[in-house]
């Protein structure tokens, strides 16, 4: 093992297949945190003859003995939490005395779903929909910041927890009704999160577990979910998630400091990004819809078509300047080959200017750029599984090379396939 504590993070638009790289990553590790996001996240995971959706439980489940750990920068809604952990022990998968929740860690009620839900509807006709998963991420992010939401530890209290519901339902019925959506009732909720609680409490741990953990010289991987394009912060706002998919964001999240973990980024050997928000490079017509179809690329969380687009330099470059990781593995390389004849974004003009790194993500900007492209062409060789450099083709090759040739870290791992092995390490130079 290179590195005792790994990060692993989407730094585009998410999607880009870092469930099956932490899950391939983890092997070495003791365990595995996921510490931001909730069930937005879909995790798509091939290993053992199977396909495994994880949403807010760390891949380390699928591995018998690894510790797996949901952080305090996570928002957890109940009826997926417990449904994914019975689809688990259906599969013989069995978490007790092994998955770890923060007792810091915020919860997603049916207020704040009911909300997400309901602000999505509202906001249909109007061009500004931010296209959430409808999962109330930004709401339950959002009362954290107002100090009404509810969080794990209060689980364990049922007076507290019944007064927090109660003093929900008074601050959002009141919307919901203005938004012409139905109210929830607090009795309803405190009863079905009563019972829940008792399931859960068994998992709660408090903050100070991770650097437990270290002292115990303990390794681990953490665990990115959505992708840094989406960061409220540095991303396409508002067309973003609503807490940090930064890196930084791990030591908050899990109450330790960031120094000393290594950062792989995981991007597409193209682009994609589901919801609202600019996108330079998107395709459309029939040639998205190819690539929609050779990728399957469909949201494993919500199911909707994945809108698709070109390999864009000046975005990656962005990425990585705004989050400092450390190398790339780039993904779904056999699907973009697949394709024959495609496009490179090599630059942006801005205003008659040229820019190699996207000068800014925001809306306003981003969505004026032109983008210049250099075509490319591979011949129809599948390169589907391929794990060693010097079988892929020449014309492989070079993509690769070039795209490396942009960038200022190394692209040091194509992934061929879906599965754990179809991977190639690139040659360093
Ligand atoms: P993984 O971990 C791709 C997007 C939504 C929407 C925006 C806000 O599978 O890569 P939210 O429900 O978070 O309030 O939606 O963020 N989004 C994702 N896109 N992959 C994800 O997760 C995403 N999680 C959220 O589509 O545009
Ligand atoms: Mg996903």
């Amino acid at each position: 093992m290179k590195y005792k504590q790994l990060a692993i993070i989407d730094f585009i638009w998410g999607d880009n297949g870092k469930g099956i790289i932490s899950y391939t990553d983890a092997i070495p590790y003791d365990v595995v945190i996921r510490f931001q996001g909730g069930s937005n996240a879909g995790h798509t995971i091939y290993a053992n003859n199977r396909k495994y959706v994880l949403h807010i439980i760390p891949c380390g489940a699928l591995y018998p003995d690894k510790i797996c750990i949901i952080a305090g920068g996570c928002v957890i809604n109940l009826d997926s939490l417990i449904n994914e952990i019975n689809a688990l022990e259906n599969l013989d998968i069995y978490l007790k005395g092994r998955l770890h929740i923060y007792n810091t860690a915020t919860l997603v009620t049916d207020f704040e779903i009911a909300l997400d839900i309901a602000k999505e509807n509202e906001s249909e006709n109007s061009g500004k929909k931010i296209g959430t998963t409808k999962n109330g991420i930004g709401y339950a992010y959002a009362n954290r910041a107002f100090r009404n939401a509810l969080i794990i530890q209060d689980l364990c209290n049922t007076k507290v927890l019944k007064e927090k519901i109660y003093d929900l339902a008074k601050s959002i019925n009141p919307i919901l009704i203005s938004l012409g959506a139905k109210e929830v009732d607090p009795e309803t909720v405190f009863n079905k999160m009563k019972s829940q609680a008792e399931e859960v409490r068994q998992y709660i741990i408090p903050n100070t577990y991770v650097s437990e953990l270290q002292k115990q010289g303990k390794t681990i991987l953490f665990e990115g979910a959505q992708g840094l394009l989406l960061d409220p912060l540095n991303g396409t706002y508002p067309y973003v998630t609503s807490f940090p998919i930064h890196p930084g964001i791990i030591g908050p999240s899990c109450g330790i400091s960031t120094k000393d973990i290594y950062v792989i980024g995981v991007m597409k050997a193209y682009t994609t990004r589901v919801g609202g928000g600019p996108f330079p490079t998107e395709i459309g017509g029939e040639i998205e819809e190819l690539l929609r179809t050779i990728g399957k690329e469909f949201g494993a969380t919500t199911g909707r078509p994945r809108r698709c687009g070109w390999t864009d330099i000046p975005l990656i470059k962005y990425a990585i300047t705004i989050s400092g990781i450390d190398e790339i593995t780039m993904t779904c390389f056999d699907t973009l080959y697949k394709m024959g004849r495609i496009k490179i974004c090599t630059h942006y003009i801005v205003d008659g200017e040229r820019f190699e790194t996207a000068p800014s993500v925001i809306p306003d900007i981003l969505s004026k750029v032109e983008t210049i492209y250099e075509d490319f062409e591979f011949d129809d060789t599948d390169i589907t599984g391929i794990n060693n450099w010097d079988d892929l083709p020449k014309l492989a090759q070079k993509f690769i090379k070039k795209i490396q040739s942009c960038l200022d870290i190394p692209i040091t791992r194509v992934k061929t396939g879906p599965n754990i092995e179809d991977i190639l390490d690139v040659p360093q130079i």
